[in-house]
């Protein structure tokens, strides 16, 4: 059996404070949303909370899946190296990135020069600047395929997008794994669908991005974003795919948030007769202890 984890929006915080060079445009309006109610949402000891009762269930990998940083400061990305560092080494835990990390123009390089190698596929060089998607990682039996849906976006949007050629080269990577007869998991922060509640933050081109798991298939969609345990099936060319979210690893319990949490796939099988269990464990209300809250079995 190979269990994999997957933790999603982090958002790391405390950060550090802006330059005021920085705090313009959409910097301007998300660091006052975050001094006025975000940061009283992700919290670092949710977090710690959250990451120790991951560790405890010794994964054999790890998935995160965007949203590590909240209004992509410079002074934000290398506290994100430190906290995937603590996490496990580059080799242990696959990276993608999510639109907070990409929050405003000309801030990817920072991305991939401080965590490049958690976002690197088995067959790109060591350099920071050779970072490609989709990227290709094998585990196990599992073919872990990154893609990033990480753009920057006009103020009170929180769109993504792929773009035509990450969408064919997932195209191609998806037949060569399935003749490698292994467990696709296709790794992107926006969720392949959303609801029109949340048109303004959805993946642009989803549908086309679900035309090519639709005819090239995937046994695994897993997602962030949305910050709530998620799933649903999309079509795929001889069974359904299941695609899951999981809510921010930081968020504190109120209303109109779920708890913090993440989720763990224990995949066993082989081509054809794949079994995939997902447990969701979660923190409970009270903050105090995690536990399981559902299992079921997919595929
Ligand atoms: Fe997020
Ligand atoms: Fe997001």
């Amino acid at each position: 059996m190979f269990v994999l984890a997957h933790l999603s929006d982090p958002h790391l915080s405390p950060f550090p404070p802006p330059r005021w060079s920085e705090l313009v445009g959409k910097r301007a309006t998300g660091f006052v949303n975050w001094r006025r109610n975000r940061h009283l949402v992700h919290r670092g000891e949710v977090l710690a909370r959250v990451v120790t009762d991951l560790r405890a269930s010794a994964p054999d990998h790890i998935a995160v899946t965007g949203d590590l940083v909240n209004i992509s400061l410079v002074g934000e990305y290398a506290p994100a190296r430190s906290w995937l560092e603590s996490l496990g080494p580059p080799g242990d835990v696959s990276l993608v990135p999510g639109n907070h990390d990409a929050y405003v123009r000309g801030v990817a390089r920072h991305f991939r020069s401080h965590w490049g190698d958690y976002m690197r596929g088995d067959d790109a060089s060591n350099h920071a600047s050779e970072v490609e998607f989709p990227y290709l990682r094998r585990r196990g039996p599992l073919a872990l395929i990154g893609l990033s849906s990480a753009v920057p976006t006009a103020p009170f949007m929180a769109t993504g997008r792929l773009g035509g050629e990450q969408i064919t080269r997932l195209a191609g990577l998806l037949d060569g794994c399935r003749r490698e007869r292994l467990f696709r998991v296709v790794l992107i922060h926006h969720p392949p669908v959303s609801s029109s509640r949340r048109h303004f933050k959805r993946l642009i081109d989803g549908a086309s991005f679900r035309a090519v798991l639709e005819r090239h298939g995937a046994e695994l969609v897993i997602h962030g974003h949305d910050h709530v345990h998620s799933l649903i099936y999309l079509e795929g060319p001889q069974r359904p795919i299941p695609a899951l979210g999981v809510p921010s690893a930081s968020q504190v319990a109120r209303a109109e948030h779920s708890s913090a949490g993440y989720s763990l796939y224990r995949i066993e099988g082989q081509a054809g007769a794949w079994r995939c269990e997902i447990v969701a464990r979660e923190l409970s209300r009270d903050g105090e202890t995690m536990s399981e809250t559902r299992r079921i079995a997919v595929g």
